[in-house]
């Protein structure tokens, strides 16, 4: 069994990725890349194309991490990998703040500055990114991304794949369904139905989508 992670994603979320995954230690053998990508992500060979999932599994590599910043899809192949045999590892930054008492899911992204305090839940495969902040019991739903530079306050709950834009704001004990994304700078005050768009100061809704 080789012990190497392989990174599915080879886009820029993926070089940051990478370089948290070697700031805690770990190799990344590959990224798995799909489309017009290039034959490198920093300087990790890319094979490209879904079915090298499986087959580097069948090479012995069990240690992966889905490095894709389009919420359902980072679930829906971190759903094919396990299905094949794969751990989930996370990639968490040695210059993030994360409490004792919060409890990490599998998959888990947190980049350098965020900071994670008392009591959150963060669900599998959400991504924390540069500077965020989520205050004592938040609870962030699976596959959602928390935006560099946001700043959740306690009690907050997020729903699955919703994705709070950059630098936006929402106030202690607010729910904010699944699906919803939240304009750069947005700051909630009330709580927002699932598949909501709310942008602005405080946030408004502007677009719904239903499926
Ligand atoms: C909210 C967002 C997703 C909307 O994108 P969109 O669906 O393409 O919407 P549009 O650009 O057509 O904008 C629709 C309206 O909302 C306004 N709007 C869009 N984003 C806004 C924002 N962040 N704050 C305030 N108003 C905003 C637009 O000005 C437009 O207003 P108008 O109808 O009066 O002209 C996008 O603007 C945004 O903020 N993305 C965040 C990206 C980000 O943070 N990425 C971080 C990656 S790590």
């Amino acid at each position: 069994m080789r012990s190497e992670i392989v990174v599915v994603g080879a886009g820029g979320h993926a070089k940051v990725c990478i370089e948290l995954l070697r700031a805690m230690g770990e190799k990344v053998a590959y990224c798995v890349g799909a489309g017009d990508v290039p034959d490198h992500c920093l300087d990790v060979p890319v094979v490209n194309g879904d079915e090298h999932i499986a087959l580097l599994r069948r090479e012995g590599y069990s240690r992966l991490f889905v490095a894709i910043g389009a919420n359902g899809l980072r679930d829906r192949l971190a759903t094919l990998a396990l299905s094949q045999g794969y751990s989930l590892v996370n990639a968490i930054s040695p210059k993030a703040v994360v409490s004792p008492s919060a409890t990490l899911g599998a998959g888990v992204a947190v980049m350098a500055g965020a900071v994670i305090n008392a009591d959150a839940v963060i669900g599998d495969l959400a991504i924390i990114n540069t500077g965020a902040t989520i205050d004592h019991d938040c609870q962030i739903g699976v596959a959602a991304h928390i935006a560099p530079q946001c700043a959740v306050a306690g009690n907050v709950v997020i729903g699955k794949y919703s994705f709070l834009g950059i630098g936006s704001r929402v106030i202690p004990e607010v729910e904010i369904g699944e699906r919803v994304t939240i304009g750069a700078g947005g700051v909630v005050i009330a709580n927002i139905e699932a598949g909501v768009t709310a942008v602005g100061v405080p946030a408004r809704n502007i677009k719904i989508n239903r499926t």
